[in-house]
């Protein structure tokens, strides 16, 4: 599919609690790319900070009816604090769709599990509602450290069964994602697990499944810069040596990782 370079104006930011927002965008002229895969990101470029690289951000949710991309961005240093300092109305540059995402070929009645943990829930709920345009059974389970990350936990059960973790205990089943009831029944009666979040947290769900012989995909975030393949800042090392996450991923299946 091919990337295209749009702008693209801000419909509507909604400020969530612990430092995420919703963005709300539309292309300035014309309409979405056709075919954007759940899991696939863009690459935005940082307003009035013309030295800072642009920054990765997954895609949280494509609507086709209403010509909208919605973004889930955590504040974490300058770019994304200067991304979600703009105003309704102004405008961003930004390149898509980028990277291959999650697997789709399901059928109705499979099952696939959702994990996602703190920002990583943000490609996930795009893949949970072409799951069950699908047909497919499909449960997410959110982790977080408390109950005020839990962000976007309602927008999930328009289109799964929804499960939460949390460490310190404040809202569903205190501990990690892999604690879940989820975890401890349904495993291996799942088609797939699909995963992302925290990097410790993508290889214990990683080392469950492999235990299980449950398939398991993760989407990785590594450090990236061009989202191009040109820069090689994003190398992974994979069973087929080193490859660039901004193109060979970022979701990869387990095996093919050297995890
Ligand atoms: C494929 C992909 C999809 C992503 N999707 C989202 C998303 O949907 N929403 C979202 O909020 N963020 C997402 N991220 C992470 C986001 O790109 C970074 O948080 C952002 O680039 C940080 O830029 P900054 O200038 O605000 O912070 P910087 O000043 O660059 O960094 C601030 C802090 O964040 C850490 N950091 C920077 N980049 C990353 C990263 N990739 N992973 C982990 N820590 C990082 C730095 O080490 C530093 O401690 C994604 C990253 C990738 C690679
Ligand atoms: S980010 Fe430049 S090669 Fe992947």
């Amino acid at each position: 599919m091919p990337k295209v370079h749009r702008k693209f104006s801000i419909l509507r930011k909604l400020e969530l609690e612990a430092g995420y927002f919703l963005l709300d965008l539309s292309p300035v002229e014309g309409v979405l790319p056709e075919d954007i895969q759940p899991g696939q990101f863009v690459e935005i470029s940082v307003p009035d900070h013309s030295k800072l690289l642009r920054r990765p951000i997954s895609i949280h949710f494509a609507d086709y009816k209403s010509n909208i991309l919605r973004l889930l961005i955590r504040v974490v240093g300058e770019g994304t604090k200067a991304v979600c300092s703009m105003s309704e109305g102004d405008s961003l540059d930004i390149i898509l769709p980028l990277g291959k995402g999650f697997s789709t070929e399901f059928k109705s009645g499979d099952r696939v599990i959702l994990v996602g943990g703190g920002v990583g829930v943000a490609p996930l709920l795009y893949q949970a509602a072409l799951l069950k345009d699908l047909g497919v059974d499909v449960r997410m389970v959110y982790g977080a450290r408390n109950s005020h990350e839990l962000v976007v936990a309602e927008a999930f059960k328009d289109y799964a069964e929804l499960e939460i973790t949390t460490d310190d205990g404040s809202c569903g089943t205190p501990g990690r994602v892999t604690d879940s009831l989820c975890f401890a029944t349904m495993l291996e009666s799942a088609s797939m697990v699909q995963c992302c979040g925290p990097a410790p947290m993508m290889k214990a769900v990683a080392a469950v499944c492999r235990d299980k012989g449950t398939p398991c995909e993760v989407s990785l975030e590594n450090m990236m810069a061009c989202g191009l393949g040109a820069c090689l800042c994003c190398v992974e090392k994979t069973v087929k040596g080193n490859v660039c996450v901004c193109t060979e991923g970022p979701v990869f299946n387990i095996d093919q990782l050297t995890w």
